[in-house]
């Protein structure tokens, strides 16, 4: 049922997997970070730091609403799960799976990464706490879970495609 929402934590490979999807099934794949950047003009890192997280999170949630017609996939931000009004909408639009990864791989993934301002300048205790902060949130909204820790793009493609077949 479309269209499929790929929800997780940031660096847990949402959109190598969802444009991998988008291959195998042959269906369009959106991005929520990208359709931000697109609508204003700027970088993520760039409306953080000019117009504050609220402003993007409401950038965001608008987007997210925007695409309840899209007949492909929707790869999303990984703070997308923070606000009720979205999680309610994800689980009543289309599918959804939760990327689920492992923190330890997740910051082997996105150590020297700068582009994440909620990443940036924080200590491994920190990011741990807000990846368990949010969890539950990605795991009650979901309607399944595949952990991609230990597979490889294909299998998890794979392994996506049949829960949703
Ligand atoms: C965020 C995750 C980012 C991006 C923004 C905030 C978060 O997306 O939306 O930096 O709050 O986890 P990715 O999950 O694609 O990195």
């Amino acid at each position: 049922m479309l269209p499929l929402y790929i929800i997780g934590f940031m660096g847990a490979g949402k959109t190598t997997i969802g444009q991998k999807l988008s291959q195998d099934l042959h269906i369009p794949v959106f991005d929520t970070d990208h359709l931000v950047e697109q609508a204003e003009g700027k970088k993520i890192s760039q409306i953080f730091a000019e117009k504050g997280e609220p402003y993007f999170r409401d950038k965001e949630s608008e987007i997210l609403l925007s695409t309840k017609n899209i007949n492909g996939i929707i790869t999303t931000g990984g703070g997308i799960i923070l606000r009720k009004e979205n999680r309610d909408f994800i689980q009543t639009t289309g599918s959804s799976v939760f990327l689920k990864c492992r923190i330890e791989k997740i910051m082997e993934r996105i150590e020297y990464d700068t582009s994440r301002p909620l990443f940036v300048n924080k200590t491994l205790d920190e990011v741990q706490a807000l990846y368990e902060s949010r969890l539950c949130f990605y795991e009650n909204t979901a309607k399944f879970i595949i952990d991609s820790t230990h597979l490889s793009i294909d299998e998890t493609s794979y392994e996506i495609i049949k829960r949703i077949k």
